[in-house]
């Protein structure tokens, strides 16, 4: 076994020379886990600068913990692609037993993640897609769903009808994309008008700063959607400044429900609602594990989520 755990990736460096066959992609059914070994999983964090990353690198140290054969090695790539595209290769170059990645952005992470995967690496990617399919496993929740899911709230809590802001999530990110595609569907049908939308890229002070131009633009806005709890709570502090009192009349809504964070928001009444985003941390180490020891695995897993207003945050939310 211990023979078949190094001449995986060998094998692999002398194919590509030859430009042969490619080494089998993992998962490939072959342990790769032998007693007394010590494994090193890569894991490239696209920014450590939002609470929820932190809190999904927490998840993974945490679940890391239980297996002691696991050494994780944390980077962050400060939300620069460039960076992110060096960690995986870097990982290579170190030939790590596993990748995990929760990248910044699709387009640019694929091909670092196919060289990966081509050299014999089981690369999980984690919330956030890349193009194709040259990766072991993707983690995440539906996003569309979750968009959808607002979007029926929201169409309820209106009466069928209103004027809305939509602040995004950055857009060349796969859960921007799906957020808004799935509140377009949950909408659908109703009166409810997007008035005012922005590319916030996941960042509160952006959120504040557009939200500041909507309502200087629009004496009417009913309810704001924003794509994560951060743009949804700048929006909020936007309103709050504006000093006409809409912060108690506008109805906020986000995605993530970190319970320090958006649950809070709920909690103290700034947010009418948060749809939990799990990390999937936990899940990534449990992955890793399986297809160490030549478990087969699904090349999607998606994750649950929950829904959190006022009614429902003292009992831990509502399953959707
Ligand atoms: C953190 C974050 C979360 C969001 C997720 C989407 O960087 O913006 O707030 O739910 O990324 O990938």
């Amino acid at each position: 076994m211990r023979r078949l755990a190094v001449a995986v990736p060998v094998l692999a460096l002398v194919l590509a020379g030859c430009q042969a066959k490619k080494a089998a992609s993992p998962p490939d059914g072959k342990p790769r886990t032998e007693a007394g070994k010590k494994y090193v999983i890569g894991m490239s964090q696209c920014n450590r600068g939002e609470p929820w990353r932190v809190q999904m690198d927490t998840d993974i140290e945490e679940a890391a913990k239980a297996h002691p054969e696991f050494t994780v090695l944390f980077k962050d790539a400060q939300n620069k692609s460039e960076m992110q595209q060096s960690h995986v290769r870097e990982f290579i170059q170190q030939k790590v037993d596993a990748i995990i990645i929760s990248p910044k952005e699709a387009r640019p992470l694929t091909k670092p993640v196919a060289e990966a995967y081509d050299a014999g690496i089981p690369v999980i990617v984690l919330d956030r897609k890349i193009e194709g399919d040259k990766y072991t496993c993707f983690i995440g929740a539906d996003n569309v769903k979750i968009g959808r899911e607002a979007g029926k709230y929201l169409v309820e809590l209106l009466g069928g009808k209103g004027e809305i802001v939509e602040l995004k999530g950055l857009m060349t990110s796969t859960p921007g994309q799906e957020r808004h595609n799935g509140f377009m569907e949950g909408i659908a049908g109703s009166n409810i008008k997007i008035i005012f939308d922005a590319d916030c890229q996941w960042l509160e002070p952006n959120a504040q700063r557009e939200m500041k131009s909507a309502l200087s633009r629009f004496p009417k806005i009913d309810a704001v959607y924003a794509h994560n709890d951060p743009s949804a709570h700048g929006a909020y502090l936007a309103a709050r400044q504006e000093g006409k009192g809409r912060e108690k009349t506008i109805k906020f809504i986000g995605i993530d429900a970190l319970p320090h964070e958006g649950v809070r928001y709920v909690k103290d009444g700034l947010l009418t609602a948060t749809f939990q985003y799990p990390t999937g941390g936990k899940e990534a180490i449990e992955t890793v594990l399986k297809i160490l020891k030549g478990e087969t695995v699904e090349k999607t897993i998606t994750l649950g989520t929950r829904i959190f207003t006022a009614d429902t945050v003292a009992s831990g939310g509502k399953e959707l």
